[in-house]
């Protein structure tokens, strides 16, 4: 039992701060829209034949909702979930440990799937197909295989990586999406919904600057609203006005398009290092000491969303945008600033 409270968690509390924000049906969820209506058929149709719901697949950048649309998944369908990740399962052991606690009917939740080593992926292929998984018992020559019986369950597997996916595992989920980045109209409702929930009073303007500098996230959004909370209450009456809205964010370094500082470094990097590109990513990664995964994963997806970025053949490359954002003029070109 406690190999499964290291590999598995149930569903948090509700409570925490976290917790309360987080949407918990697909009415209160804001965004997505096309995903959301066909999930909404998806589950009636399910909940219709008394089934489990088919397997789901989520992939996209960090932070759009997938570990949040999971959790409202098994709400819908008046279900439990379980949630792993994929890291954690190591060995064919570690996954028979996590499916023989589902119930009929649970959602298993594995975050980060395309981590999971090959050897447990095969466990997993019958598991999902035919709801059974082969497991050794015994020592050496005494060893033989027993099947084990699985009930229905459904697994949701989110990926900021669908292509590191092996085929065979992806084509075994009967629904795959993509979660796209927010507009920043979608963000507003988002962060005056958030708002609302954590009672914070919040002013027009200071909504729309947080969703402006939210790099079409969620997380992020909510994330600023929580620490621009923070100024409002020890520097001002606690409402949150456009005013204290823009000075937090400047004190929290997040420029107006919501540019961090490693998206500056990144960017910096490819015009004083490498001439604007184009450039390799290891290269571009060890020059400003950042690891490439979490360049391609997390930073790369929103400056080639915004233009700022292009991904050649050959390499990275800054576009016009990126270096007029930065206020400097692109080379080979006279009065290119504006
Ligand atoms: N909080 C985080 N993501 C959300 C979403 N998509 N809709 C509503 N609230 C959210």
């Amino acid at each position: 039992m406690e190999d499964n409270n290291r590999l598995l968690s149930a569903m948090a509390e509700a409570g925490d701060d976290e917790e309360s924000i987080r949407p918990r049906t697909l009415n209160e969820y804001i965004g997505q829209d096309a995903l959301k209506e066909n999930l909404r058929i998806f589950i009636k149709a399910a909940l219709q034949r008394n089934e489990s719901l088919d397997h789901v697949l989520l992939y996209g950048p960090p932070g759009l909702g997938k570990t949040t649309l999971s959790y409202i998944l098994a709400h819908e369908m008046h279900t439990n979930i379980r949630v792993a990740s994929g890291p954690s399962i190591e060995k064919p052991g570690d996954l028979a440990a996590v499916l023989s606690v589902l119930e009929p009917g649970d959602v298993l939740f594995i975050d980060e799937i395309h981590r999971i080593p090959k050897i447990v992926e095969e466990v997993l292929y019958p598991a999902m197909e035919d709801f059974c998984i082969d497991v050794m018992v015994g020592k050496d020559s005494g060893s033989r295989s027993v099947r084990l019986d699985l009930p229905p369950f459904t697994l949701v597997g989110a990926t900021t990586r669908a292509g590191d996916l092996s085929a065979p595992l992806r084509d075994r989920f009967g629904i795959v999406s993509k979660l796209e980045y927010y507009t920043n109209a979608q963000l507003e409702s988002i962060v005056r919904r958030s708002a609302r929930v954590l009672g914070v009073e919040i002013a027009d303007d200071a909504v729309s600057e947080i969703a402006k500098r939210s790099r079409g996230t969620p997380r992020i959004a909510n994330r600023l609203l929580r620490r621009i909370r923070d100024f409002a209450q020890v520097l001002n009456d606690g409402v949150v006005s456009e005013e204290i809205a823009c000075s937090a964010l400047d004190r929290l370094h997040v420029d107006s398009l919501g540019l961090d500082e490693v998206d500056l470094r990144y960017l910096r990097g490819i015009i004083d290092r490498f001439r604007g590109g184009p450039v390799g990513l290891e290269a571009l990664a060890n020059s400003i000491s950042e690891e490439t995964t979490t360049l391609e994963d997390v930073y790369e997806p929103y400056l080639i969303q915004i233009g700022f970025v292009n991904r050649t053949s050959r390499g990275r490359v800054a576009t016009e945008k990126a270096y007029r954002h930065l206020g400097i003029a692109m080379p080979g070109r006279q009065n290119s600033l504006f």
